[in-house]
């Protein structure tokens, strides 16, 4: 059965669930206080880039599906559901800016005349459905309910990780909601997994730390591997075959960066912290991280004698992983700062995330608008993001190019064996 939904923020988490939402044949109006974003988007225009997103939008607007709008008063009494899917950035403490998220509880309370299930989309703190509940009761004394369903998509999978979940986790205090949400995710195939609002809420910081922690955990056993002659690629393969353990996220590098994992490794040790608890092993997976690109940074200013002054870096990869234009907290920008800092000179190509770095590195750097044109008269080549293209570049011919072949390749993209046969001076992580 379709249902009339609103989601409030176009945000990625917002624009991903409404556009999939309408696919799955929900009508849904997002809503965004921008009105130059809402603009772009009855346009046709995405603001971020996501594969297959932009012909989703597409398709759904013209199947009159899907509709944008700043005005979400006049949306209000139609919809069944509303998803809050606003931005929840860090505060300078770490804990998660609440203010969108409540400013649309007010609005709601406000304006509303029947019964909505009212949801949590985005990431928030265990607690905050009730306090969403207790912003609605403050104006509306009628019947509705609040519900958290986090969200698990990764930047660059997002429409595929939408339609094939691992799960849907659907947090309610009672069946009446389970029931709507239910009906709203049941054309998406996989678990639904119905918890108490409190539970879901805590599932989605789990995870999160969970994956991070998984990540750090490899990458300080790369730091024994270089230590001791094991090699991290054979050392990882082995763990994760158990099937315990699992193989994914076990990939060694210069170490996390997103808008998700930073943000919210940091929120669940606020967390942790303000209900009495000191929560030392995430401590410890947020300074492994930091160190990790520290620890890349030094292995290139020893190659360097402990000076970069004048020395000639290509950079590839800006991105915070691949398949995405996002830069937000990412460890190659960070390290491209530390590089600029210590005097390099540095070039920088990415296949997306070019438009983006200019707004943050602005005119320190040289931006390229190909690897070839990054790598020409560099002393060293800096892998820092795991687009897949990177692999597949012609290094024979790139090596004739370079003032030096020499390769620092922070994400373990390339073969050692065979940048050695061709006569590179190759340094990865942990072997
Ligand atoms: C992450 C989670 O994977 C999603 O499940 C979650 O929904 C999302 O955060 C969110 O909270 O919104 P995302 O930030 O898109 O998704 O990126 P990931 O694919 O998880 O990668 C995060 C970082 O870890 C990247 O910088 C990546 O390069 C790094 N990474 C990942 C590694 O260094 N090693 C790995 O093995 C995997």
């Amino acid at each position: 059965m379709a249902l009339n939904i609103i989601v409030v923020g176009t945000g990625y988490v917002g624009l991903v669930t409404g556009a999939c939402l309408a696919d799955a044949g929900h009508n849904i109006t997002c809503v965004d206080i921008d009105q130059t974003k809402i603009k772009r988007l009855q346009d046709g225009n995405i603001p971020i880039f996501e594969p297959g997103l932009e012909q989703i939008v597409k398709h759904n607007v013209e199947a009159k599906r899907l509709t944008f709008t700043t005005d979400l008063i006049s949306a209000l009494p139609k919809a069944e559901v509303i998803f809050i899917a606003v931005g929840t950035p860090a505060l300078p403490d770490g804990r998660a800016n609440l203010e969108y998220v409540y400013t649309a509880a007010e609005t709601i309370g406000q304006h509303l005349n029947h019964y909505v299930v009212v949801v949590d989309k985005s990431t928030v703190p265990v607690g905050t459905a009730l306090a969403v509940e207790q912003i609605i009761k403050k104006n509306y004394t009628g019947e509705f309910a609040v519900a958290s369903c986090p969200e698990f998509l990764r930047e660059g999978n997002a429409v595929d990780d939408f339609f094939a979940p691992d799960r849907i986790v659907i947090g309610v205090r009672n069946q009446r909601a389970a029931d709507v949400l239910l009906e709203v995710f049941k054309p998406i195939q996989g678990q639904k997994l119905v918890t108490a609002i409190e539970s879901a809420e805590l599932i989605k910081y789990a995870s999160n730390a969970f994956l991070a922690t998984k990540i750090s955990f490899i990458n300080e056993i790369a730091q024994i591997c270089e230590r001791t002659g094991a090699d991290i690629e054979e050392v990882s393969y082995g763990v994760g075959l158990d099937r315990r353990i699992g193989p994914n996220f076990l990939k060694a590098g210069i170490g996390w960066g997103g808008s998700c994992f930073p943000k919210d490794v940091v929120a669940l040790d606020q967390m942790a912290g303000d209900g009495g608890y000191d929560f030392k092993l995430l401590k410890g997976v947020i300074s492994v991280n930091q160190e990790q690109r520290a620890h890349f940074v030094n292995k290139i200013k020893n190659h360097f004698n402990n000076n970069l002054q004048r020395q000639t870096l290509a950079v590839l990869g800006l991105a915070f992983k691949d398949n995405t234009d996002d830069i937000r907290e990412s460890a190659a920008i960070d390290i491209v700062q530390q590089l600029v800092t210590a005097g390099a000179i540095v070039n920088v190509f990415d296949y997306k995330a070019l438009t983006n770095s200019k707004m943050v590195l602005k005119n320190t750097v040289k931006y390229c608008t190909s690897p070839e044109e990054a790598v020409k008269g560099a002393q060293a080549v800096l892998v820092l993001t795991e687009w897949k293209e990177f692999k597949a570049l012609d290094w024979r011919t790139l090596k004739q190019t370079l003032a030096q072949p020499v390769i620092f390749d922070g994400r373990n993209l390339l073969k050692p064996a065979t940048m050695c046969e061709l006569g590179f001076d190759y340094h990865s992580i942990g072997r």
